[in-house]
C-alpha cells in the first residue's frame, strides 16, 4: 500500500455565453485581429454579461465537476479567484451554499493566475494529511470586470471563465494521484501586475484615486520574461521531486497567457511543443480558470489520455508561481458550452519567442 494522497476524480469547466472576437475588439480599440493573433495566439474570448459575477461562473464549473465525479457532497470548497464578488466576504462560502454543499469549510485563495495551482496544492495537502476526504477546487475569474476599457493590451489578452476539479482521498500509486508540488512567490515584483486602487492602502488615505488606478495594470514584457523562467523552473523542480525525467512528462498544461510564453516554456524544459495543451486561442487568458479549462479541453479533444504523466504550471501576479505533477485518470468530462471542439494539432502556428524571453 502506498501513501495516502489526493486523487483527481472529477473535472468540469464553463465559459460565459458572450463571445468577443478580435475583430469585435478592433471595432472599439486601436488594434487588429492580426496583431492580437500574432503576438499572443488569441482569437477570441468570452466575457460575462452585466449582473453575472464570479460566483455565477464558479458554480457552473463546480456543478459540472461534481457531475463528472458523480458526487453531490464534498468536505471542502476552495475557490481560486482574484475577482471575488465583493472585497468582503470571500466568494467560496456562497458558491458552496448555492451548490448545495451544506456547511463545508469554504475559502478563497488569491494568487491571480497561479491561483488554481495554489488551491490544488492546499486542498491536496489537506486530503493527504487526513483533515478532509474530498474537496471541490475551483479556479474562476471574471477579469473583464476589472480591465480598463481603454487598454487595448489587457482587453486583448484576458477572458472570463471557470474550471473545477474534485479530489478524493486515495493512494499515491493510483491513477489520478497528485504526486508533488512546487510553489513560490516574489513580492519585490508586486508592481508588475496590479490593481493600484481600491484596497486598504489607497482607502486608508481616504481619498479617491484617479479612475484608471481602479483598473488592472500590467507590465507585459517583464511579465513575459518572468512567466517563462518561473514556470519552467517550477515544472523542473516538480519533475525531480516526483522522479520523472523530462522525457517522461507526457503533457504540460501551463498557464494559458500567450502562446509564445508556452513555446518558450517548452523550449526551456526541452520538450516538443506537441506536448503542450493549448486552448488560449479560443478562451484567452482566463486567469485562475486557465489551467482547469485547458485540462477540460485536453480531455475532451483526446489530447490528454488516461495514464498520461501531466505537469501543471502556473504563473501570475504577486509574483506567484507553482507546478504540480499528476497521472491522469479516466474521466467523464462535458465539453465547454458554446465552444467548438479543439482542433488537433492544438497549437496555433509557431510564433517567434521575443528576445526579452531568451
Ligand atoms: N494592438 C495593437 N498594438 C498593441 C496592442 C494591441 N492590442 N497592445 C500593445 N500594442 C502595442 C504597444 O502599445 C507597443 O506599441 P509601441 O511600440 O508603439 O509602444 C507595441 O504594441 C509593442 O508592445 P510590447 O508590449 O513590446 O509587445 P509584446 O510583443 O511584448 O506583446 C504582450 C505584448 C502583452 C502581448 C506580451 O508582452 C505578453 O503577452 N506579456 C505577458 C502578459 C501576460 O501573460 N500577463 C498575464 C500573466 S499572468
Amino acid at each position: 500500500m502506498t501513501a495516502r494522497a489526493a486523487v483527481l476524480s472529477g473535472l468540469g469547466g464553463w465559459v460565459p455565453p458572450r463571445l468577443v472576437t478580435n475583430d469585435q475588439l478592433a471595432e472599439e480599440l486601436d488594434t487588429t485581429d492580426e496583431w492580437i493573433r500574432t503576438r499572443t495566439g488569441i482569437r477570441q474570448r468570452f466575457v460575462v454579461d452585466a449582473g453575472m459575477a464570479t460566483s455565477g461562473i464558479a458554480i457552473e464549473a463546480g456543478r459540472r465537476a461534481l457531475r463528472s465525479a458523480d458526487r453531490s457532497r464534498v468536505d471542502l470548497v476552495v475557490l481560486a479567484t482574484s475577482t471575488p464578488d465583493h472585497p468582503c466576504p470571500a466568494t467560496a462560502p456562497e458558491v458552496a451554499s448555492r451548490l448545495g454543499l451544506g456547511e463545508a469549510p469554504a475559502f478563497d485563495i488569491a494568487a491571480v493566475c497561479s491561483g488554481f495551482v495554489y488551491a490544488l496544492a492546499t486542498s491536496a495537502t489537506m486530503i493527504a494529511s487526513g483533515s478532509v476526504d474530498t474537496a471541490l477546487v475551483i479556479g474562476a475569474d471574471s477579469f473583464s470586470t476589472i480591465l480598463n476599457p481603454r487598454d487595448r493590451t489587457t482587453r486583448a489578452i484576458f477572458g472570463d471563465g471557470a474550471g473545477a476539479v474534485v479530489l478524493r482521498a486515495g493512494e499515491a500509486g493510483e491513477r489520478g494521484a497528485i504526486l508533488g508540488f512546487d510553489l513560490g512567490s516574489d513580492g519585490s515584483q508586486a508592481d508588475l501586475i496590479t490593481v493600484p486602487a481600491g484596497g486598504s492602502e489607497q482607502r486608508s488615505m481616504g481619498l479617491l484615486a484617479p479612475e484608471d488606478d481602479y483598473f488592472f495594470d500590467m507590465q507585459g514584457r517583464s511579465v513575459f520574461r518572468n512567466a517563462v523562467i518561473r514556470m519552467s523552473e517550477s515544472a523542473g523542480k516538480v519533475a525531480e521531486r516526483v522522479g520523472w525525467s523530462v522525457g517522461e512528462i507526457d503533457r504540460v498544461i501551463a498557464h494559458q497567457a500567450n502562446v509564445r510564453i508556452l513555446h518558450a516554456v517548452a523550449l526551456e524544459l526541452g520538450i516538443p511543443v506537441e506536448r503542450l495543451v493549448v486552448n488560449l486561442d479560443r478562451v484567452a487568458n482566463t486567469v485562475a480558470a486557465s489551467i482547469p479549462l485547458a485540462l477540460v479541453d485536453g480531455v475532451v479533444s483526446g489530447h490528454l489520455q488516461p495514464d498520461d504523466q501531466v505537469m501543471l504550471c502556473g504563473f501570475g501576479g504577486g509574483l506567484t508561481w507553482g507546478a504540480a505533477g499528476l497521472t491522469l485518470p479516466s474521466l467523464s468530462v462535458e465539453p465547454l458550452p458554446g465552444l467548438p471542439l479543439p482542433t488537433r494539432p492544438p497549437l496555433p502556428a509557431a510564433l517567434p519567442v521575443p528576445a526579452a524571453a531568451r
